[in-house]
């Protein structure tokens, strides 16, 4: 009896053990996983932590508070692996009030809407607003501060975030329903791919705010980080960061990446450091290669792709030294870049720039990948 008893004891333990390492398992070199951890609790919802691993050791965490990216890992030219995002080790770091949308998804408008306001089939709408005046990333509690659904699509290689946005959230009409895979390829790309439909004409524009730094925590800025954009305009803007309509050339003057050079290079001459959209050359959209970043020290390069007619470039301009990150590193000015694939700031209200209003029955799409290497 005794023996049978210790039996189904030791039986017992070992399922329990199997079941946790199922939970949390160590990723096996060569093959892609999926681990989760407990990130904690927001608004009496449990947020998860999940870590894509590809087959060759580059790392991908995301919480589903914000479907907020947390770490990317990535070989440098030596194959040391490097975090090259800015962000924070706890949740309590997300959440408190300076936190500039580090990594998160952006919506249900990326970027600003003057005044917070549009009229859309004769009617006048009031969105929160949040950014002197204006409603910049979606308002005062944009999809970046709620908890999405998550779930693991088989594959092991990519993680599924849903979120519907009722009817009037922010002041946007329509319940929205909304789709983003994270998805790491074998080939060292993040891929997100957007989805979202609703039962009201309302504005659409997605995006994520990844704020990178190739040198994995070596260099303090991205100053020296050279850049290419394959963009012949930009939108300009007042001094509120408001779209005026206008698209000048970005030839000869400092908004002009089209040939790789250092951010530094020119970014005093731009009032502020750059924090602009980019009119993307593309024609029609498909997934196509927009931007190029290099930081010489570490060797990485990122490409960027995307489906998406313009791309917010944003310098870190409003970090000043105050955050203190992962890993003890302090986020000073120009600490890292983001890279934002979107349509134009303040679609809504300029009938000139490309359409972001989804309709019923209408599907939105937006498909970018972030892709490292070394050279
Ligand atoms: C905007 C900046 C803003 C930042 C928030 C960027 O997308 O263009 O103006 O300050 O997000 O951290």
């Amino acid at each position: 009896m005794k023996k049978q008893i210790s039996l189904w004891l030791i039986a017992a333990v070992a399922l329990l053990a199997a079941c946790n390492s199922n939970q949390n398992k160590t990723p096996e070199a060569g093959k892609y996983s999926v681990t989760e951890k407990s990130f904690g609790v927001f608004e009496n919802q449990d947020v998860t932590q999940y870590t894509i691993t590809n087959p060759s050791g580059m790392q991908v965490s995301i919480i589903n508070y914000g479907g907020t990216v947390t770490s990317i890992l990535t070989p440098d030219k030596d194959k040391k692996m490097g975090d090259v995002i800015l962000g924070f080790d706890s949740l309590a770091g997300y959440l408190q009030k300076g936190n500039p949308y580090f990594g998160c998804l952006v919506g249900r408008y990326g970027n600003r809407i003057a005044k917070g306001k549009f009229t859309l089939e004769k009617q006048n709408y009031q969105l929160t607003v949040n950014d002197h005046g204006n409603t910049l990333h979606g308002g005062l509690k944009g999809l970046d501060k709620v908890v999405w659904k998550a779930s693991k699509p088989s594959g092991d290689s990519s993680l599924k975030l849903t979120y519907t946005s009722k009817d009037g959230d922010q002041g946007f009409p329509g319940n929205l329903e909304v789709e983003v895979t994270y998805t790491v390829t074998s080939d060292n790309a993040l891929e997100i791919s957007y989805s979202a439909t609703t039962d009201k004409p309302t504005p659409v524009n997605l995006t994520n705010h990844c704020y990178f730094n190739l040198s994995g925590g070596k260099e303090a800025t991205i100053l020296d980080h050279e850049l290419m954009i394959n963009a012949d305009k930009f939108t300009a803007v007042d001094s509120l960061l408001i779209p005026t309509g206008l698209l000048p050339d970005v030839k000869g003057t400092p908004m002009d990446f089209t040939s790789s050079k250092k951010i530094g290079k020119d970014l005093d001459s731009v009032k502020g450091g750059y924090d602009h959209n980019w009119v993307l050359n593309r024609k029609g959209n498909t997934l196509e290669q927009i931007a190029t970043v290099y930081d010489a020290g570490s060797g990485r390069v990122l490409e960027v792709f995307t489906t998406e007619p313009g791309l917010q470039f944003y310098t870190g301009n409003f970090l000043d030294g105050t955050l203190h990150g992962k890993n003890n590193w302090v986020y000073a000015q120009h600490a890292a870049l983001c890279l934002e694939t979107q349509h134009f700031p303040d679609g809504p209200n300029q009938t000139s720039f490309p359409n972001t209003i989804l309709r019923p029955g209408e599907k939105y799409s937006h498909v970018t990948r972030y892709k490292f290497s070394t050279k």
